[in-house]
């Protein structure tokens, strides 16, 4: 059984000061059942991708947590170190208390020109650390209409996973297929249609890579998940847990979506 992943990404949100409030409204209901036990049957973790600046203070934040609780960083360089201004190193996100990184999220790669090329040097340098790359992809509204879903999918799958071993792809990656119409935009996409590109993804991995690997790799939902959609997409066979952003930020709600998330497995 693949663990299930709720993940929280808060994008440009949530000061430092602020992460601290969250956590202290949101971790409490984990000393209790049924999300005590849930965590601590590994059935289910729950990660967070706040800005660099709050990394320390949320990993500060969960030191006396259950087990079960993850963090990860929005993005990263793929070069050790250098003359990069402005950029963090895989070694730093590893050393700041991360476990999993972002790549090629859609707001990274329309904002601020992340090509396919880049999710590949960023997913090697990753793993280089032993970070786990949670790799998101996704069409847009327009790919979608022009039935394109299924190729453009694949072609970001394939090109930021050229070279991956595929023993890396089992364990230590996660893919997120996030709709670009779906995001931030209150669309979410059925569940079927999610399930579908979702299937078609694990497929493309077990075609390049093995059974092994689709078998063992994690592939989660985004784009406008909320408390009252998740136990329907997580229902799905492929789908094996959520990229939340929006409904992250407020602790009542991410923790209503965790939740529903215990629902699905019948902890
Ligand atoms: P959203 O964002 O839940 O606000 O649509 C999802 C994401 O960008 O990962």
């Amino acid at each position: 059984m693949r663990r299930l992943l709720i993940a929280g990404n808060w994008k440009m949100h949530m000061t430092a000061g602020e992460t601290e409030h969250f956590f202290k409204d949101f971790l409490p209901p984990f000393s209790e059942e049924p999300l005590k036990g849930a965590l601590a049957k590994g059935h289910i973790e729950v990660a967070f991708f706040p800005a660099f600046t709050s990394l320390y203070v949320a990993s500060f934040a969960m030191e006396g947590a259950p087990k079960g609780f993850s963090l990860g960083a929005q993005n990263v360089h793929w070069e050790a170190k250098g003359a990069f201004t402005g950029e963090i190193s895989p070694s730093m996100v590893a050393e700041s208390g991360c476990r999993y990184c972002l790549v090629g999220h859609s707001e990274r790669r329309h904002l601020f020109g992340e090509t396919d090329e880049m999710t590949q040097r960023k997913i090697g340098a990753l793993h280089d650390v032993s970070l786990k790359p949670v790799f998101c992809v996704g069409e847009t509204l327009e790919e979608r209409e022009k039935g394109k879903t299924f190729p453009v999918v694949e072609r970001q799958l394939l090109a930021g996973f050229d070279g991956v071993p595929s023993e890396k792809l089992s364990l230590e990656t996660v893919v997120a297929y996030e709709p670009v119409w779906a995001i931030g935009t209150g669309k979410t996409a059925s569940e079927s249609d999610a399930q579908e590109a979702c299937h078609y993804l694990r497929a493309v991995v077990a075609r390049h890579f093995g059974k092994d690997a689709a078998d063992g790799i994690r592939i989660l939902y985004g784009g406008s998940v909320k408390p009252g959609n998740t136990a329907k997409l997580l229902a799905m066979d492929d789908i094996d847990g959520v990229l939340v952003g929006g409904a992250s930020l407020k602790s009542d709600s991410f923790l209503d979506i965790v939740k529903a998330a215990v629902t699905t497995l019948g902890a």
